[in-house]
């Protein structure tokens, strides 16, 4: 049988090796109402780079896998680290696995009690995030913060159900990474 060259991931960079990547951006102007400070959010460029999320290509249906790997610029809003939007899976039940390739950062976690929980990501870094479980990142570094990911094609993002916010939030103050419980976003 002939023996194929699976697609790779630079371990420097977390970039993929491979044709057909398909790459979205997300900028300052997408993420509405995601920072608390709303007049530092309106001061950024809304064309700001915040994102990027580079994906393999691969089969879609039930039992099948998407591939894809977020990189996350440094940056603050305010005083507040730049961070994904964060997501439910549509289908709650469905799980996930993020795995550290670059920078340093944080992974925030959330049931659907509301109760958060905030795993440190790192080059190697391993994180095993269960079905009815909200996930975002945070780069709490100074370089690039990247992490490869891999979910059900058939889980799908529910946004909508964290318009609230999420129940911490991480921000640079008196020169330290601090962890805030918040009421409402
Ligand atoms: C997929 C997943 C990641 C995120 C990516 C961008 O289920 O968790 O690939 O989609 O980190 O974050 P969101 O989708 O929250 O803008
Ligand atoms: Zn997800």
């Amino acid at each position: 049988v002939p023996v194929i060259v699976p697609p790779g991931v630079a371990f420097l960079n977390g970039h993929f090796t491979a044709e057909n990547i398909i790459t979205k951006t997300t900028r300052s102007g997408d993420l509405v109402g995601v920072f608390q400070d709303d007049a530092a959010w309106r001061a950024l460029p809304a064309d700001t780079p915040i994102y990027q999320v580079e994906m393999l290509q691969s089969p879609q249906g039930e039992g099948e896998l998407f591939v894809g790997t977020t990189h996350l610029n440094p940056g603050r809003v305010g005083d507040e680290f730049y961070m994904t939007r964060g997501h439910f899976h549509q289908r709650r039940e469905q799980g996930e696995v993020y795995f550290g390739l670059r920078g340093s950062g944080l992974l925030l976690l959330q049931s659907e009690q509301g109760e958060a929980r905030l795993e440190q990501v790192s080059p190697g870094s391993v994180h095993i995030i269960p079905g009815n479980t909200a996930h975002r990142l945070i780069n709490t570094g100074s370089e690039v913060l990247s992490a490869l990911a891999v979910w059900p094609t058939i889980a799908g993002h529910d946004y909508a159900s964290l318009a609230q916010g999420f129940k911490q939030r991480v921000f640079l103050r008196e020169g330290k990474i601090q962890a805030k419980e918040v009421q409402n976003g």
